[in-house]
């Protein structure tokens, strides 16, 4: 990627600096989280994905970095080090179920496709050091859908549809502490172009769709009922 490929809008290039930092290192807290979290794994299937998530965000980040560095804006971190702090010790407390729909549905699945909004009117540096981060994000929230289907499919009914019906809650409780960081998400997204009520409206579309998926193989047929044991 060369130089000219940098915009030279101060603005732009300040706030898509402060969005690529922010990705950055969410992505950085992603690959502890999951580091640690490899310890507990239920089984060797969650353990291989696991680690290989490791590797991917590790790789994320130095294709950031290396962006970053040539982009050229200032790489002040977004989020401060208490905050971090606050974050790991949020997801070292989770059992495995919620552990799955903090990271996987609120982080990654709604988290990437904030970041695939950006793509289209990013600069050609931004967009192409995002293409091999946002392919890879596909692959962890297949992961984290399809282990928490699982999860669900192991409950009662009552209780699938109780997990289910807190979920908008759960999000929206993480959403909260995330807007309560200090910077405004609004302003970063728009000064590079994004239309932020378009995309709540849409994060909110893909919230539906993904817990509607969760509730379809969470109400498996009699023979799937009989084999996880739940009764009819
Ligand atoms: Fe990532
Ligand atoms: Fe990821």
């Amino acid at each position: 990627m060369k130089m000219e490929s940098v915009p030279q809008n101060t603005e732009y290039r300040q706030s898509m600096g402060q969005l690529l930092m922010l990705y950055t290192q969410v992505d950085r807290l992603i690959m502890e989280i999951c580091a640690e979290r490899l310890a507990q794994a239920p089984d060797e299937d969650a353990e291989l994905s696991l680690a290989k998530q490791v590797g991917d965000e590790s790789r994320h980040v130095s294709i950031q970095r290396q962006w970053m560095r040539e982009f050229g804006t200032q790489p002040t971190p977004v989020i401060t080090p208490a905050q971090e702090q606050m974050i790991r010790a949020h997801f070292r407390s989770l059992t495995w179920i919620d552990f799955l729909a903090d990271l996987y549905i609120c982080v990654e699945a709604l988290g990437s496709e904030a970041v695939e909004r950006i793509v289209p009117l990013a600069d050609p540096g931004t967009r192409a050091s995002l293409r091999v981060p946002l392919t890879d994000e596909m692959d962890h929230v297949a992961f984290g859908v399809a282990r928490l289907q699982q999860e669900l499919a192991q409950l009662s009914e009552t209780e699938r549809k109780e997990f289910l019906t807190r979920l908008p809650a759960r999000i929206e409780a993480l959403t909260d502490v995330f807007h309560g960081f200090g910077f405004s998400v609004r302003d970063m997204f728009e000064a590079v172009g994004v239309d932020y009520d378009r995309l709540c409206r849409m994060l909110e579309e893909r919230q539906k769709e993904l817990i509607a998926e969760l509730a379809f193989v969470g109400q498996p047929p009699q023979s799937a009922r009989a084999a996880v044991g739940v009764s009819a």
